[in-house]
């Protein structure tokens, strides 16, 4: 599919992209980067069924949310379609900010349409007549080109009123920036942010397809995940599932990063091992990847290398950094420490201070004045944390420590002040 460049993205961006996916994109069985799609077409089969229908080959697609939880996007429209409300919105998340992820740029970049009519089957299934592409403060030079790609949707009757000459199907799409805070991408976050608020998470339940966007059902979704919904209603919920696992059906977009030859956007299906990524990036002499960021597991590479990526084993939201042997692994949790006690809103006090705590462990650590204590107590702390935060923040930000501590025990013994004593027992990381 040829980059439409109708807006006059800035040309440095564009050639940007374009190297981007043209020399970078590896695909084995290719969904997203294998030649166009035709949405007419797709659009006219589309309102042929009954909304319902549409809901019904999502949920039979078996198609999980990319933004990382995997939550089924079918029974997720299926409960926005049920609940009540006056009025009904969709809510595309493109405020990717996980460190290590350029996935949904690309996506946008390349192929922006595929997303806004994933938007507009949603609002077919589910009765919306609102959409909103909530965009990464940092994509602000996006936006033009991105309006341009919506009008000319309208002009093509695929947006608007009576959508596809289907009397009643209203339903239009507004581009809102982000704020440019990390928890703005937290879904109650983000709808905090749309109404014109701090973005402060909100308690869930209820979660936003009970009640949303002021108030009213809303179903929020990754750029991805439409990207997706686009392809399964061109080409079928069966063919779909015809790519990747039992579980984890279709493709999954890697951002590829880090310590390899090759960085870039990958599309590899579900079930590919980490070392199969490794060999395509060029990565040789890894030590470790951060599957899905700070937010993530750090896997090993020599005890977790035939790991699968798919929801049965290493769920991933795309982010896939490679770390090698010549990389200090500690100032590595560090920083992803700092991140955390950065971009926490503070408005819970097991995220607030015990991100603090944590950091500070990880400063004692790497001056070498870090003793066992310290870390046993991170791993207690950390799951204090985990399980007592409000928000998906503070339930992965001790991630990168307890992920470590249980893969690379050995890293954290050296650099203790009296390292005599026994290696860290190991705990159950699930547990914790
Ligand atoms: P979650 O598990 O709370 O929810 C996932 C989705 O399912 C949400 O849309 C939620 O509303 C819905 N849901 C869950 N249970 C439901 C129920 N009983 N009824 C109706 N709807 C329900 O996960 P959360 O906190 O929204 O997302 C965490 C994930 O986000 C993590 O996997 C993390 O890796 C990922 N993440 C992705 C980033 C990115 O840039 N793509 C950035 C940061 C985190
Ligand atoms: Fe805010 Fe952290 Fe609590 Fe989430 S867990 S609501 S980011 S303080």
């Amino acid at each position: 599919e040829e980059i439409a460049n109708p807006a006059g993205l800035p040309t440095d961006q564009l050639a940007y992209v374009e190297s981007m996916v043209e020399s970078n994109v590896r695909t084995q069985r290719p969904i997203f980067f294998r030649g166009k799609l035709d949405l007419g077409t797709a659009l006219e089969q589309m309102l042929a069924d009954e909304p319902s229908q549409v809901i019904d080959s999502v949920t039979a697609s078996k198609l999980r949310g990319r933004g990382g939880a995997g939550f089924s996007t079918g029974l997720k429209w299926r409960l926005c379609r049920d609940a009540w409300g006056e009025s009904k919105t969709i809510i595309c998340n493109a405020d990717e900010a996980e460190p290590g992820t350029f996935k949904d740029r690309v996506l946008l970049t390349r192929s922006p349409k595929q997303v806004f009519f994933g938007m507009v089957a949603a609002a077919y299934g589910i009765g919306a007549s609102t959409g909103i592409l909530y965009l990464r403060a940092e994509y602000y030079y996006l936006k033009d080109y991105l309006e341009a790609q919506l009008q000319q949707m309208r002009d093509q009757g695929m947006l608007g009123c009576n959508i596809g000459g289907k009397a009643g199907f209203d339903f239009d799409i507004r581009i809102q920036m982000a704020a440019g805070a990390y928890i703005c991408g937290e879904e109650t976050a983000l709808i905090e942010s749309c109404e014109g608020k701090r973005g402060t998470p909100r308690l869930k339940p209820p979660y936003p397809i009970q009640k949303g966007y002021l108030g009213q059902p809303t179903s929020v979704n990754n750029v991805e995940t439409f990207a997706c919904v686009s392809h399964i209603l061109a080409e079928g919920a069966a063919w779909f599932r015809s790519f990747g696992t039992a579980e984890s059906s279709g493709t999954r977009l890697l951002s590829v990063a880090g310590d390899c030859s090759k960085p870039g956007i990958y599309e590899v299906e579900w079930g590919t091992s980490v070392n199969q990524v490794l060999r395509m990036a060029g990565a040789y002499g890894a030590m470790a990847v951060q599957i899905s960021g700070p937010s993530g597991d750090c896997v090993s590479v020599e005890k977790d290398g035939e790991r699968l990526l798919g929801y049965e084993d290493l769920s991933c939201n795309g982010a896939f950094t490679i770390f090698n042997k010549q990389r200090d692994l500690l100032w590595i949790v560090r920083e992803h420490m700092q991140f955390f006690v950065d971009e926490s809103c503070g408005i819970c006090v097991p995220c607030r201070a015990g991100n603090v705590d944590l950091l500070h462990k990880m400063d004692r650590l790497i001056a070498g004045r870090g003793c066992q204590q310290d870390l046993d107590e991170a791993v207690q702390w950390g799951a204090v944390v985990r399980n007592t935060s409000r928000c998906g923040l503070g339930a992965t930000s001790p991630k990168p420590i307890l992920t470590t501590l249980s893969r690379f025990p050995e890293a954290y013994q050296v650099r203790l002040a009296k390292p005599s004593g026994p290696l860290l027992p190991s705990f159950d990381l699930d547990a914790a």
